[in-house]
This record gives structure tokens, sequence and C-alpha cells, in this order.
């Protein structure tokens, strides 16, 4: 009787645990800074999305932080720099990325552009879709890999510092940030409205094409489709703010998808192949710039 009690719980939490492991098909984004300087990543869910346990928060250099998404979550994510919240009163803002929320949560409230912005949209069972947007400019380098999962799940972003490069009509102030053409000039062929509302008709501007060059696999305009958006199926996420090429970290990544909850020796397996996977990006990503 007793040892029959002592395998029906086991069986119980061995159920437990492969609905854990199985059932969440929501994704896991592990954010990490290898910036020099502090960032404050802003999170914003779609309409219809549920919110994640934060809107914002504070990312020391050399920080990392994970989210677990609920299923078929979808928004998008980027980083503020210069932040200052009065310690007192929790309010401040931002000198780029801000969310003017007057807060260090952003709440609902969207990047001020310019900002990198990363956006996702998790298929639970069906592949999901990321890119990184320069469309509403730029503030800071930041790199998006999946990790585990199948399909191309290829890594996308801009490893480039682009305000080192801005032209003097898109910079900011200080040249913290590196705004878009459509941003800057506020016309419809830079925006892709009105008569320029299509992508036969909006094409890539001498502004969109440096940032191109830049950041190959970065949105530069709003009908850069093609080969901006990515795909894969079942993957959790690294969002590396300030990728570094010449110094290869192992991220932090434990997620559900990737079954690091199911073991230690997974964990180390999956840790390997993202070491592995992640060299072989950075080395394509290299080869993206010298071509660019
Ligand atoms: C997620 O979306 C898929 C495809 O649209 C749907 O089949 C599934 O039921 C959704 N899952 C949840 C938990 O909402």
């Amino acid at each position: 009787m007793d040892h029959h009690i002592v395998t029906s719980s086991a069986l119980h939490i061995t159920l437990i645990l492969l609905t854990i492991c199985k059932g969440l098909s929501g994704a896991t984004f592990t954010f990490m800074n290898k910036c020099g300087y502090t960032v404050w990543p802003g999170i914003l869910s779609n309409a219809g999305s549920t919110p994640l346990e934060s809107t914002g928060f504070e990312l020391p250099q050399g920080g990392s932080r994970s989210f677990q998404t609920p299923p078929n979550w979808s928004g998008r994510f980027w980083g503020r720099t210069g932040c200052t919240f009065d310690p007192n009163t929790g309010q401040g803002t931002c000198l780029t990325g801000d969310c003017s929320s007057n807060q260090i949560e952003c709440n609902g409230k969207n990047a001020i552009p310019p900002a990198t912005l990363a956006e996702f949209t998790v298929g639970s069972g069906v592949q999901d879709f990321y890119d990184v947007s320069l469309v509403d400019g730029y503030n800071l380098p930041m790199i998006v890999e999946p990790n585990g999962g199948s399909g191309s799940c290829l890594s996308t972003g801009c490893v480039t510092d682009l305000n080192q490069q801005c032209p003097a009509e898109l910079r900011v102030d200080s040249g913290q940030a590196c705004k878009s053409a459509c941003e800057a000039f506020g016309s419809p062929e830079y925006c892709c409205s009105g008569a320029y509302g299509s992508p036969d008709t909006c094409k890539p501007s001498v502004y969109s094409e440096m940032f191109k060059a830049a950041c190959p696999r970065s949105y530069s305009y709003a009908y850069d489709d093609p080969t901006s958006t990515f795909t894969c199926t079942g993957a959790d996420y690294v969002i590396t703010f300030c990728p570094s090429l010449t110094r290869v970290s192992l991220p932090l990544a434990c997620g559900i998808r990737t079954g690091n909850c199911c073991g230690r020796q997974a964990l180390v397996k999956n840790l390997r192949e993202t070491f592995l996977h992640q060299q072989a990006q950075e080395m394509g990503l290299k080869q993206d710039q010298a071509k660019g």
C-alpha cells in the first residue's frame, strides 16, 4: 500500500514536471547587458497580450534577467539609456528610449523614438516571428539570439554602433541616438505613408540604405520585411545590449522551452549548443558587416 502511494506521487510529480516543461508554450526571454553602462529595458505588450511581470527595470552593466511570457504573447523590447530616477519619489526620465511614464516601469507606454526595437510574436505551437527594427531610429546596439527551437532560427539585430556613423541631420542632440529619416523629415516617401504607402511605392532611401549597410538583418524602413523578419519554433531568446564581437561568453539562458528545467544535463548541453551557435552567429554577423 505504502509502496503504491510512493509510486503514485512520483508519477504525479513527473507529470507535473512534464506539464511545466511541455505544457507552457510561452517563451523565456533573457536580457543581458554587455554595455559599459546601465541600461533600463522597456517592455510593451501588444493589445490583447498579458503584460509580463515587469514593464521596465534597471539592468546594470554585466547584469542579466529572464522573463517567461504567456502563450501567444506579442510585444516589443528596447533599452533606455541615461536614466535618472529619484530614489525617493521613483520619478524620472531617460536620455534615450524614454517611455514617458515618468518612472522605471513603462506601464503600457511605448518608447519615444529614436530607439532600437526588438519585436516578437510568440507562436505557441506554431512559429515565432521576430525582428530588430530601426524604423523608429536607433539608440544602442542590440541582438536577438534564439536558443534551441527548430527552423531557421537566425540571430538578428544590430551590432554596430550606429551613433558613430549617424549623419548630422539625423543625430539627436549630443549624439546618443540616431533618428530615422521618417522621424527627422516626416515626409511620406521616408515614412511610407500616403502615395508611398505600399511596398511597391516606398523604396529604400539613402538613409535607410545607410542603416541597412551597418545592420544588414535589421528593419531599415517600413517595407524591409524580406531580409528583416525571422522565424523559429519553440525557442527561448537572449536579447543582448551592446553584444561584443571579440568576447564570446555563455548566456545564462535558462528556459522552459529549451527544457532546462528538466535537468542539469540538459542545461549543460543547452549551454554548450548555445555557445557554439552564438560563435557561428557572431561570425556570420561579422561577415555581413565586412560585406556591408
Ligand atoms: C495560441 O495560438 C494558437 C494558434 O493561433 C492556438 O491554436 C492556441 O490555442 C493558442 N494558445 C493559447 C493558450 O491561447
